[in-house]
């Protein structure tokens, strides 16, 4: 039992019991910062406690003393020497590894629309494609005002009375409705972009979209072609927007 009477061995079996006791005997595991915090506290005060008298102190020096001079020691000595560093090594290098992460999800929010939709058994084109109803100005006004009468009845309870994106179940979504003030948003699409994104909704949308649990509804069973035009003219007039004309 010499072991257990030297001062040095003391101190280490203090330090081993302290972290074992902080690190696996308490539940939940404490932080990272408590436990050194901690493990620096019973340090202190194990040094604290040895070099108290100076008996003691010495005796806690004795056995680093002689390893590191006396000559049967060599062999620790020189093992220590080369196991010290390589230690503080793989530490520093656990630390700066990079660590294999996830890639981070991104999302498309304007995918590219498709050429052409299938709406209600009847091929429409969106490449290209103008709003019909804008042909005939003398219906613009009736058009804009059938279109509003369609948002007030539909959309208003996600995007909201003043086409913001607030409505009254707006809080409840993620991704929230689209704010068609927002420049980010109606301005820059073509209104045939538009009338994909009405008539097909979240689950028209492309893959490149996903991962992506749009609440946005596909209205081609519920609003036939000339209300969604109308619709369309209607967030336009109403947020002062010029729809994005197709490059000729
Ligand atoms: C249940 C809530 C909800 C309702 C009702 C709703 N929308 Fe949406 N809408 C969304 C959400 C959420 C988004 C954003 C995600 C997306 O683009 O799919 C969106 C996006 C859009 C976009 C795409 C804007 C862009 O910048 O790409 C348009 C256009 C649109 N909605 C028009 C309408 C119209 C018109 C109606 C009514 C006929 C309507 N929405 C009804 C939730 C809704």
């Amino acid at each position: 039992m010499n072991l257990l009477r030297s001062r040095f061995f003391q101190a280490v079996l203090v330090l081993v019991i302290a972290f074992v006791l902080l690190r696996f005997g308490i539940r939940p595991p404490a932080p990272w910062s408590v436990f050194t915090l901690y493990m620096a506290i019973v340090l202190l005060a194990v040094l604290v406690y040895i070099s108290s008298d100076s008996d003691s102190w010495r005796a806690f020096k004795r056995p680093i003393w002689s390893t590191l001079v006396d000559p049967d020691k060599r062999v620790l000595r020189g093992a220590l020497i080369v196991l010290i560093p390589l230690l503080l090594g793989y530490y520093a290098y656990t630390q700066a590894a990079a660590r294999p992460q996830a890639p981070p999800e991104l999302r498309a929010v304007h995918p590219a629309p498709p050429a052409s939709i299938q709406f209600r058994g009847k091929e429409i084109n969106i490449q290209g494609v103008e709003n019909p109803l804008r042909k005939d100005p003398a219906g613009y006004k009736a058009s804009v005002a059938a279109g509003y009468e369609t948002y007030i009845r539909n959309c208003v309870y996600c995007h909201g009375d003043n086409l913001d994106g607030h409505g009254h179940f707006a809080y409840g979504f993620n991704p929230p409705p689209a704010n068609f003030e927002d420049p980010g948003t109606i301005a820059m699409l073509q209104e045939a972009y538009l009338f994909w994104r009405i008539a097909k909704g979240g689950p028209g949308l492309p893959r490149e979209s996903t991962p992506w649990n749009s609440v946005m509804p596909a209205w081609e069973d519920r609003l036939t072609e000339d209300q969604i035009w109308q619709v369309i003219m209607y967030v336009y007039d109403a947020t002062g927007q010029k729809p994005r004309r197709w490059e000729q």
